[in-house]
């Protein structure tokens, strides 16, 4: 992977975002892989400031998320698709229709990894995946032990992950238990990944990620398989590489 080492998460989600919109120009229907959680939030901001002052239209972009929860209403304000919503398609002006997320419905979550990856394939694969990474090592949420061809599919969260994100619930009792996520072999397939992390508590797995085994106990590791993926982490994330 090519590592830059920026000074903050600002720098680093203007450099994302200078990426999609170089793509953006060259393809305006691109296909954008999306994460949530706090990591891509900087490189949304700087994207939607662009889209602001230049007034773009990236009203033909498509989009994919990693994944969603499992176990809550997809009207939660906390619901990945609620997230995606407020956070990416409302500030850039995407299409709504145009964004998928999986659908972490019980009604239906047999087919739901299926229709997703159909889903994928059917849009012509995605063009860039932004991915954030847990201190646990998971990307999108493919908690360790994850298949490294691994597809869509429902997942339980870890311990670890469930604390990670309570931040964002009333308390860890509301954190949902189960996930679909898109898998690591789906995420390989994505044309360019761009993985972004920062602070000390990703330092560890940022280094396992890049410089450590490939291994599904790192899943994060799985970059090193890919033949374009973009490490952008600042200094203290990048404190544990060599
Ligand atoms: C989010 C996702 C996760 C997060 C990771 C880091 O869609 O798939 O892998 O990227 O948990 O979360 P933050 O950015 O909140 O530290």
């Amino acid at each position: 992977a090519e590592i830059i080492i920026v000074k903050n998460a600002e720098a680093a989600g203007e450099l994302a975002a200078e990426a999609i919109l170089r793509l953006v120009a060259r393809k305006p229907d691109a296909v954008l892989g999306v994460a949530t959680g706090s990591t891509p939030l900087s490189t949304y901001q700087a994207l939607a400031r662009t889209v602001q002052a230049e007034n773009l239209d990236l009203s033909a972009v498509r989009g994919f998320a990693l994944d969603e929860y499992v176990g809550i209403p997809v009207e939660h304000p906390e619901s990945y698709r609620s997230v995606i919503t407020r956070e990416v398609v409302e500030p850039l002006g995407l299409t709504p229709s145009l964004v998928h997320v999986p659908n972490g419905r019980l009604d239906g979550i047999q087919h739901a990894g299926d229709e997703y990856e159909a889903a994928i394939r059917a849009a012509g694969g995605v063009d860039l995946q932004i991915l954030g990474i847990g201190r646990t090592g998971h990307i999108g949420f493919n908690e360790p032990g994850s298949s490294l061809a691994s597809l869509t599919r429902t997942k339980t969260l870890t311990e670890q992950t469930r604390i990670d994100n309570a931040r964002f619930f009333d308390s860890i009792d509301d954190v949902p238990t189960h996930c679909i996520t898109q898998g690591l072999g789906t995420i390989l397939r994505a044309e360019h990944l761009v993985l972004l992390a920062f602070g000390e508590a990703k330092a560890d797995a940022v280094a396992a990620a890049v410089e450590g085994a490939v291994t599904s106990s790192q899943p994060g590791s799985v970059i090193q398989l890919h033949a374009h993926a973009t490490v952008i982490v600042d200094e203290a994330a990048a404190s544990k590489l060599a």
